[in-house]
């Protein structure tokens, strides 16, 4: 620790980034004015590491713990993240999904220490001069929501900032991107929640939302501010309406640094799990064929990358897009159609309407079901019959969350296709044993896309993030499950070695940003070396 830029005493104590609380040395307290400001007692950070599990585990309300946690990130950063990291399969529904819905659901009664900013509409014309007062020279990341589409719990207004400060601890704790660098956003345009505008407790602009070109341009400032200070910047985009989330992608995403988590990520994640299940099935994937219940961010997303993998491997566009088909809540998208969002037009198949998914599984013959619709119990017992008599190894992918939502649990799947479906959900299932054979499902969770993607763009400070990105990490994903898991029908590797997974994936996405000349740093001889050596990890400065 260089004394003379620091600060000291009760300064440094309450300064996050270089608190080390009980864990200063007793020259340290010598050194820097901390004799008397702490108790006597001098720890490890191992044992600050398992005190704090002890805490953890004396609570039995999973909001207190993500308060417990939120505390020791705004007193000690270091600290959090070695506690984020000593666990991340167990802290991750803490910091994140589910914990995290509630903690938004609540911001206005459980707000304590100001984090990420606050960005009102009403501050329009003047983002460039708010945005200085971050106190950050160089921001490499940010996470912005408009809080419209939290979780699958709707409009928020300003309580979804807690989606951006959470989703950054993730970039941080499973891959490594150093927390100085990232910025948590919220772009405050009002709320359509009644409750919220009624509430005298809601933080946040007491209007409904703006639309259309108001909103467009207020973003558009908002990315004019953050290229102006941080030309490094990447901006990942979530939780957005699904015509919002589209046409800001859709706007931005030839012109700067910039991805959306819900469509690309989870369109990743959901190739992975394609190429892993595909090592089950020993199938070509340029030979499948999948229908999605639900036509939108998401299933568009999907099919988008699904489309454009199959292409890389020779087949042609027109082809590609109808191996995609969609089903909404009005029945097939076929081109006939007068009820469709732009966004659907592109995957539209010329076919007569077929307003059962069940009759659509029977005539389209898919090898493969996508769940995307926010609606539980749709991948009934003759939709999963269905699939199981088509095919000899049916993918079967309910992701709609939480687990209220999913189309269909694990035990229904694999229960109704005779033990033969290769199954993953959007929310965790435990193992289970059905007919005598233990099954792992596996959760298509975006965690295995997004940080190691971040990582990636981080290390290389890529101008650009492409599909092609996407579907890089999604190979590098789905190359890790192992031939074990494999056997128990898991297509994701496991949670728990979350870290080292995302280096692997950033390392080959950092490899395909060079070849493709989308870095803005040299290439290094050694590209895993160079992001390994680019992840943060926390531990006290000497
Ligand atoms: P969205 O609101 O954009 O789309 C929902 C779609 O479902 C619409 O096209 C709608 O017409 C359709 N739908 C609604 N009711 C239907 C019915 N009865 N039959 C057929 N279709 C119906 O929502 P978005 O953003 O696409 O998310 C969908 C779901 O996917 C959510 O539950 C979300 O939690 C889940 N999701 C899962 C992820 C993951 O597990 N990695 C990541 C992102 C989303």
């Amino acid at each position: 620790m260089k004394k003379d830029s620091l600060a000291t005493g009760h300064d440094l104590l309450h300064s996050p980034r270089l608190n080390k609380g009980t864990a200063f040395s007793e020259a340290e307290r010598r050194a820097y004015g901390l004799e008397g400001l702490l108790p006597p007692g001098v720890s490890t950070i191992e044992l600050q590491v398992e005190r704090t599990h002890a805490e953890l585990a004396r609570l039995t309300d999973d909001l207190q713990k993500y308060l417990l946690l939120s505390d020791l990130q705004a007193r000690n950063e270091t600290l959090y993240y070695a506690v984020l990291m000593s666990d991340p399969a167990g802290l991750m529904p803490l910091v994140y999904t589910p914990t995290v819905g509630e903690a938004c659901q609540r911001f206005d009664r459980i707000f304590r220490a100001a984090r990420g900013m606050y960005l009102p509409i009403t501050a329009r014309g003047r983002l460039r001069e708010v945005l200085h007062n971050w106190p950050q020279d160089d921001v490499r990341f940010i996470v912005v929501t408009d809080g419209e589409r939290i979780l699958g719990l709707g409009d928020l207004g300003v309580g979804g900032m807690g989606i951006p400060i959470g989703k950054l601890a993730l970039y941080t704790a499973c891959a490594g991107v150093p927390p100085q660098y990232c910025l948590p956003v919220i772009l405050d345009v009002g709320t359509n929640n009644q409750g919220l505008l009624d509430d005298p407790f809601y933080l946040g602009l007491r209007q409904n939302r703006i639309r259309g070109e108001e909103y467009m341009a207020f973003v558009d400032e908002f990315i004019e501010a953050v290229q102006t200070h941080y030309p490094k910047c990447c901006i990942q985009w979530e939780d957005f309406a699904n015509f919002n989330a589209v046409a800001i992608l859709n706007r931005y995403r030839d012109k700067i640094c910039t991805y959306n988590d819900d469509i690309q990520g989870t369109a990743a994640v959901a190739l992975a799990g394609i190429f892993a299940a595909l090592r089950i099935s020993d199938r070509k994937f340029s030979d499948q064929r999948f229908l999605f219940l639900g036509g939108g961010a998401a299933a568009t997303g999907i099919a988008r990358l699904i489309s454009e993998a199959m292409m890389l491997e020779g087949v042609d566009a027109a082809a590609a897009r109808a191996r995609c088909v969609l089903f909404d809540i009005n029945g097939l998208v076929v081109a006939s159609r007068n009820d469709l969002a732009d966004f659907q037009r592109p995957f539209t198949v010329d076919h007569a309407p077929v307003s059962a998914f069940v009759d659509a599984v029977k005539a389209l013959r898919p090898t493969g079901i996508i769940g995307v619709s926010t609606v539980p119990k749709l991948f009934d017992r003759p939709v999963i019959e269905a699939m199981a008599e088509i095919n000899e190894r049916p993918i079967v992918f309910p992701y709609s969350n939480p687990t209220s939502r999913s189309e269909c649990t694990a035990e229904e799947a694999y229960r109704w296709s005779g033990g033969r479906a290769i199954f993953a959900s959007g929310s965790p299932y435990p193992p289970l044993e059905v007919a005598g054979r233990t099954f792992v499902p596996g959760q298509g969770n975006n965690v295995y896309i997004f940080p190691a993607m971040g990582m990636a763009i981080f290390a290389t400070e890529a101008a650009r993030v492409t599909d092609e990105m996407f579907i890089v990490a999604a190979k590098a994903v789905a190359e890790q499950v192992s031939e074990e898991s494999l056997a128990k029908g898991l297509i994701y590797p496991p949670q728990s070695r979350i870290f080292e997974a995302s280096l692997y994936v950033a390392g080959k996405v950092a490899a395909y940003i060079f070849d493709q000349g989308f870095a803005r740093v040299p290439r290094p001889a050694d590209i895993d070396a160079f992001v390994r050596a680019h992840a943060y990890r926390p531990a006290y400065s000497a």
